[in-house]
């Protein structure tokens, strides 16, 4: 618990990042549904959950940052009078991520290389191979296909497009960054359309390197006229790098193990998120794939397709507000039987087929 993280404050994130997505061909705001039941069990005046089972056509809101990474790329590489040719977009994934650029490249008319780590799912994989990019696969965790990625990109007309950062990478996933605010941006609209004008009391972030998470505190963290939620990231118990770090104080790696919850397999926080995650989370948690899986099933039951990723945020929610302490910790975050939460499912039930990779 980091009771300063609400009055922490920040600059909001490029407000052209929302008219590039609407001038998308497959763009439309993915749904904001409320629902009583988990308010209920949850003693919370309203749950809403932001469904991104389909965004910009993919089983993951990853598309938002990738989208408008690439753009800013090729914009960039016009811009200072680089060769006009086709360049190859290279990044590493465990599916959803790579998924994405191989999409943006084949639209945009450039190639597209992505690394897969080992214990990717086979329908993943060809899920990639189906925006017709290349594909290698490595028989190691996810850190060493991004490595590989990084290594292939420095062949001439490549480029990096991965979705962390690290001492010397840091433009491009500051740019996936910024893409994510559009999620951000539609919840405001989705919230003030349905009365809660004021905005939510707590935000559920499902967190890998922490980027989705560096974007919502962007958003939440830097308008300081509006009410500041709580902001809670949630990560497996087998790779719980922001967690560690936040108790340190210090950003560290942690050893990885498997889990379900593929796209939250990292080990290493993003290094422009840290500040970020530093400073604007309130609360950290780990939570096991079973509660990850329970949780899944009974947004299932509620009509929400939810991955093991995407299901983490409630699952999450209930470890913090329940069991030993639940009490002392819903009123350090600020929560009674008046508040409005919202809940981030990151991916649809079809985006990861019980792979236990990567990021
Ligand atoms: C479905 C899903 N949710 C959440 C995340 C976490 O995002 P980040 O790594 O930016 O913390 C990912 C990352 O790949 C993901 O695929």
């Amino acid at each position: 618990m980091r009771p300063s993280a609400r009055t922490w404050r920040c600059d909001p994130a490029p407000a052209e990042v929302r008219g590039f997505h609407t001038a998308q061909p497959d763009y439309s705001p993915t749904r904001l549904a409320e629902f009583p039941p988990l308010a209920a069990e949850l003693a919370i005046g309203r749950v809403f959950v932001k469904d991104e089972s389909c965004r910009l056509g993919l089983p993951a809101f990853k598309a938002l940052g990738a989208s408008w990474a690439v753009h800013r790329t090729l914009a960039e590489r016009a811009a200072s009078g680089q060769e006009p040719g086709p360049v190859t977009l290279v990044t590493a994934t465990d599916g959803n991520h790579g998924r994405a650029v191989a999409r943006m490249a084949r639209l945009l008319g450039q190639h597209a290389h992505v690394f897969v780590p080992h214990g990717v799912h086979p329908q993943a994989v060809a899920a990639i191979v189906a925006e017709q990019a290349k594909v290698t696969e490595v028989s190691g965790p996810y850190d060493d296909a991004v490595r590989l990625a990084a290594e292939a990109a420095a062949a001439p007309d490549a480029v990096l497009v991965q979705d962390t950062a690290w001492s010397g990478y840091e433009q491009i996933p500051a740019w996936i960054v910024e893409g994510y605010s559009t999620l951000c941006a539609e919840i405001d609209e989705q919230l003030a359309a349905q009365g809660v004008v004021e905005g939510p009391d707590l935000v559920a972030i499902p967190v890998g390197v922490g980027s989705l998470a560096q974007a919502v505190v962007t958003h939440y963290r830097s308008r300081p006229s509006r009410r500041a939620p709580a902001l809670l990231s949630v990560e497996p118990e087998a790779a719980a790098c922001v967690l560690e770090s936040l108790t340190l104080g210090e950003p560290v790696s942690v050893t990885t193990a498997d889990t379900t919850m593929a796209g939250l397999n990292c080990g290493t926080p993003s290094s422009i998120a840290w500040p970020y995650l530093h400073g604007g989370l309130d609360a950290a948690v780990a939570i096991p794939d079973a509660d990850s899986a329970r949780a899944a099933g009974d947004l299932a039951a509620l009509g929400v397709s939810s991955g093991p990723c995407g299901a983490a945020a409630l699952a999450g929610l209930r470890m913090v507000l329940t069991g030993v302490g639940g009490d002392e910790r819903r009123a350090a975050l600020g929560l009674d039987a008046t508040s409005t939460v919202v809940l981030l499912s990151t991916e649809g039930a079809a985006a990861n087929p019980h792979s236990t990779a990567g990021h």
